[in-house]
C-alpha cells in the first residue's frame, strides 16, 4: 500500500530537546551551568528516556512531565547544581516552548499540500504537546496529536503504535513513521510501519531486532520520501 499518513515523534525529532539547556547557558549569571550544560542536557535526556522504559517494564506509569522533572533532577545533582531551584524552574519552563528544527514548518506544509494526513505520536503528555505545537506555530499542519497517555504506557510498547491505526483507519504499511530516536524508529519498524530514522548526529545504528527502512540527515526530504513510498 502507498503511504497515506506521515507520523512524527515529537521530542528530538520535531522539537530540539537541547534548546532549553542551550538557551539557559547563554543567559547572564549562569556561568556554573554554562560550564557543564552539554553534559546536563545529555544526562537529562538519557535519564528521562530510561525512566520511560523502566516505568513501562515495571507497569508503573507516570506522565512525561513527571519523568522529565525526575530526569532533570538527576542531571542537576550529577553536575553539583541541585541547590539552584531557579535554574531548575527556568529549564523546566523552557521545555514547554522548545524550538522546532528550522525545516519543520515548510516540510509539514508540503506534506499537507500533497494530500498526506499528518500527526505526532509522542511520549509527551497532551498538555506538553499542545504547548510545544502551538509555540512552534505548526498546529495548522497537523491532523492530530496522539499522546501515550491514551494507553498509559511508553514507546516502544505496541499499544502506542496501535494508536495510529485506531485514529486513521490505516494498516501499518500505509504509515511513514519518522523519529530521531534510533530505538523508536526500530520499535516502529518492528510494529510494521515504514520507518525513517533522522540521524542528525551521525550515530551508529541501534543493535535491535528491527531496522528503519530509511536513514536521513534531517526532515527536509520527508515529502519526497512519502511520495515515492
Ligand atoms: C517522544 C520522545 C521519544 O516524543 O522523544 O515520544
Amino acid at each position: 500500500m502507498p503511504v497515506s499518513v506521515c507520523v512524527f515523534d515529537a521530542y528530538g525529532t520535531l522539537f530540539d530537546v537541547a534548546a532549553a539547556a542551550r538557551e539557559v547557558a547563554a543567559e547572564p549569571g549562569r556561568e556554573a551551568f554554562a560550564a557543564c550544560w552539554t553534559q546536563v542536557a545529555r544526562d537529562w535526556r538519557l535519564k528521562q528516556l530510561q525512566y520511560t522504559w523502566l516505568r513501562a517494564i515495571a507497569d508503573a506509569h507516570a506522565d512525561f512531565w513527571q519523568v522529565t522533572q525526575d530526569g532533570l533532577d538527576w542531571a542537576l545533582e550529577n553536575a553539583g547544581l541541585a541547590g539552584d531551584p531557579d535554574l531548575r524552574e527556568r529549564l523546566l519552563s523552557l521545555y514547554w516552548e522548545l524550538a522546532a528544527y528550522p525545516e519543520v514548518p515548510q516540510m509539514l506544509a508540503r506534506l499537507k499540500a500533497d494530500g498526506f494526513r499528518t500527526a505526532i505520536l509522542s511520549n509527551g503528555s497532551p498538555e506538553m504537546l499542545d504547548a510545544a505545537v502551538r509555540s512552534a506555530g505548526v498546529t495548522e499542519f497537523l491532523d492530530d496529536v496522539l499522546s501515550v497517555e491514551a494507553v498509559g504506557v511508553y514507546k516502544p510498547h505496541r499499544r502506542v503504535y496501535e494508536l495510529v491505526g485506531n485514529r486513521f483507519g490505516t494498516r501499518p504499511d500505509e504509515v511513514l513513521f519518522v523519529s530521531s530516536n534510533g530505538w523508536d524508529a526500530a520499535g516502529a519498524a518492528g510494529f510494521g510501519f515504514v520507518t525513517a530514522w533522522v540521524n542528525r548526529a551521525g550515530e551508529p545504528m541501534d543493535r535491535l531486532p528491527w531496522q528503519p527502512a530509511h536513514v536521513i540527515d534531517d526532515l527536509s526530504t520527508i515529502p519526497q520520501l512519502a511520495a515515492r513510498t
